[in-house]
């Protein structure tokens, strides 16, 4: 057996600033911020409440007062009136489109949509684009922002806990096409992204339960301490711990997207649980199975085949937040969906393993040889 080769982990590393630290905010009260600083820097705000001075803190990154809102009709019945009134009463006039919630809107039909809407609406490159949702809004109204009139500022304003945590942050837009998800996207970093812990009350317990596959996933990737946070609570109370966890799941990404914005090497180990978790969902024909659930099984099939003795640490925390902890599908099925070039078996494949809690390492192997670890 041939060793596996870890391909340049940097744990915790930070790159050295390339801006100044952004001051466009006091931190007050019970709001915090991260600086994000990539090519075009940002910052992200986490403040309950954040949602009724979205206006307030969008003034402070455009000198527009025009803004184009986006969102999906679940969201625009729940939160939109919020962002409405505080951005009116920022001085901003809106206009707003809401398409119907769900993956199968972020399509390139709904796309050309965004497009009429923007152009409609009269938005230049000066004025402001708003994603005012879950992944699904923010992905394919970021893709909309850095291709309409090759490129418009845009605002992340997340409502579900994987936007907060995950898809709002770091620069990957994307929409779907018939040949896979996410194939046609473009790295546009928003101006400024609002996460208020709020919005999560109103989501349903699996869409929130999805979330929490990606925190577990930072605990183990980065954060010990971020995981026995998560593992002394449950789906029940969460909310307890929301503000400590959404920041402490940001900073991290922050700290990956900043050393590898355009996802060349180190960003990589935010796939821990996915290669499996992928597979799970290509098994089931990217219906039925949520991606989140897929995340969590493949974190502990893969942790109960190479790192033994955390396995019963990570179900524990899994379960208690519903998450599946495995699957009864034989691995001999699920192993074709782990590659993309299923028939070339000497090609290599990346895979992500935590020995310790809070150390996720990238480890290469050819795809014939990760088959046998899973398979033994
Ligand atoms: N860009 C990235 O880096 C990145 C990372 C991870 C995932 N993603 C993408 O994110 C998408 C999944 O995101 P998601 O899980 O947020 O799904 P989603 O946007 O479909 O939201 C899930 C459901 O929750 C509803 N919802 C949203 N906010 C709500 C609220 N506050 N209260 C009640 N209901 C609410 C939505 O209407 C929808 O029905 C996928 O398309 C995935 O590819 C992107």
């Amino acid at each position: 057996m041939t060793a596996p080769v870890l391909y340049g982990i940097i744990f915790n590393g930070e790159k050295s600033c390339r801006n100044a630290a952004l001051n466009i905010m006091p931190e007050v009260g019970e709001m915090k911020k991260i600086s994000v600083k990539t090519s075009h820097p940002y910052e992200v705000v986490i403040e309950r409440g954040g949602l009724a001075k979205s206006g307030e803190y969008i003034s402070q990154v455009t000198k527009s007062r025009k803004a184009a809102v986006i969102t999906d009709d679940i969201v625009e019945k729940l939160h939109l009136q919020t962002v409405l009134d505080s951005m009116r009463s920022a001085g901003f006039e809106c206009t707003v489109y809401a398409f119907p919630n769900g993956e199968q809107s972020k399509c390139l039909d709904n796309l050309g949509k965004i497009y009429d809407f923007l152009c409609d609406s009269n938005i230049t490159r000066s004025d402001i684009i708003v994603a005012l949702g879950g992944g699904v809004v923010g992905d394919i109204t970021g893709f909309a922002a850095a291709s309409y009139l090759r490129g418009v500022e845009f605002v992340q304003i997340p409502t579900t806990l994987l936007a907060q945590v995950d898809s709002s942050v770091g620069g990957k837009t994307a929409i779907d096409i018939t040949g896979g998800k996410n194939l046609v996207g473009a790295f546009k970093q928003p101006a400024l992204v609002i996460c208020d812990s709020d919005t999560l009350k109103t989501l349903p317990d699996e869409v929130l339960s999805e979330g929490m596959g990606e925190c577990i996933k930072y605990g183990m990737i980065r954060d010990e301490k971020l995981f026995e946070l998560m593992e002394s609570h449950s789906l029940e109370n969460v909310d307890e711990i929301m503000d400590e966890m959404v920041y402490k799941c940001v900073d991290i990404k922050r700290a990956v997207v900043e050393n590898d914005e355009f996802d060349r090497g180190e960003r990589m180990v935010l796939n821990f649980g996915h290669t499996l978790g992928h597979a799970l969902e290509g098994w089931h024909n990217y219906r039925n199975y949520a991606h989140g659930a897929g995340v969590a099984a493949g974190m502990c099939m893969i942790t109960d085949k190479l790192a033994p003795q955390l396995s019963e640490r990570l179900k524990k925390c899994v379960s208690a937040y519903r998450l599946p902890t495995g699957s009864d599908i034989p691995m001999s099925e699920l192993l074709p969906f782990c590659s993309k070039d299923k028939k070339n078996e000497a090609k290599d494949i990346n895979y992500i393993i935590c020995n310790e809690i809070g150390r996720g390492e990238i480890v290469k192997v050819p795809f014939s040889e990760f088959c046998r670890l899973m398979e033994d």
